[in-house]
């Protein structure tokens, strides 16, 4: 990995500000490699170093990943003049990061966000052709049969033309219905119901790819994805038995 400014590292573990980090390296609390170090501008491979704060060893990682459940009434954007956004909803040591939002929800929709500083991996989540599934539980205006089944497997056409991939439609039961789709158009899961003259009253994302939402974190809640969870994200969900 190429080399970086002690500062810098330790800026990105999202552990203080550039200016917090560099009074700690100049007060001698950093090591690398066992050596106290207090020169913030000192390059090093994170890579390979092993760094300590006060004796505590720090993992270094260049990018961040994490699930959020994010609550209606919330944007999703990282700054706005006037609403409260997903990042608002994170503590000051995390919004340092440079963390964004995965594809967007609506402002009422809540449910399975994610939330990274690596571009590529959001581009790989959203991009049409990547074929990544997002699932999410629908409440609508009447109750979906059958014929709308076979109407989201055939592709939708939208009122304004836009032609759907073929997506999934599940009947709960009442007016409850689970949708699956591969693209991410604009309010999509809305609109595709609207078409089939069934609005949608409440929507929550439930999964991307085969990673679902953690149930136990409550609205606004959030937490680091690990390793294999980042991984799921690309794979097919497979259904419960
Ligand atoms: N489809 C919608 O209509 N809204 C969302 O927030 C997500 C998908």
């Amino acid at each position: 990995m190429a080399t970086l400014r002690l500062d810098k590292v330790l800026c990105d573990l999202g552990l203080g500000s550039r200016r917090e980090v560099r009074d700690w390296i100049r007060a001698g609390r950093v090591a690398v490699d066992g050596a106290v170090i207090r020169t913030p501008e000192q390059k090093l491979d994170p890579a390979a170093a092993s760094v300590t704060l006060d004796g505590k060893p720090l993992r270094y990682q260049s990018y961040h990943y994490f699930m959020m459940d994010k609550p209606e009434g919330v944007i999703t954007a990282t700054e706005d003049p006037k609403q409260p956004t997903v990042l608002d909803l994170l503590p000051p040591e995390l919004r340092r990061l440079g963390l964004f939002p995965v594809g967007r929800l609506d402002k009422d929709t809540s449910g399975l966000l994610l939330l990274t500083d690596d571009g590529d991996f959001a581009h790989r989540v959203t991009a049409p052709k990547s074929g990544v599934s997002k699932r999410y539980l629908a409440e609508v205006e009447g109750e979906p049969d059958a014929d709308d089944v076979s109407a989201f497997s055939e592709g939708l056409v939208l009122g304004d033309g836009a032609q759907c991939l073929p997506a999934g439609l599940e009947c709960l039961g009442g007016n409850r219905c689970i949708v699956t789709v591969q693209e991410g158009k604009y309010h999509q899961v809305k609109r595709m119901l609207a078409s089939r003259g069934k609005p949608v009253l409440k929507l929550r994302r439930l999964s991307i790819g085969a990673l679902e939402l953690d149930d136990s974190l409550g609205f606004g809640g959030f937490r680091e994805l690990n390793e294999q969870e980042l991984c799921t994200v690309f794979l097919d969900r497979k259904p419960k038995t």
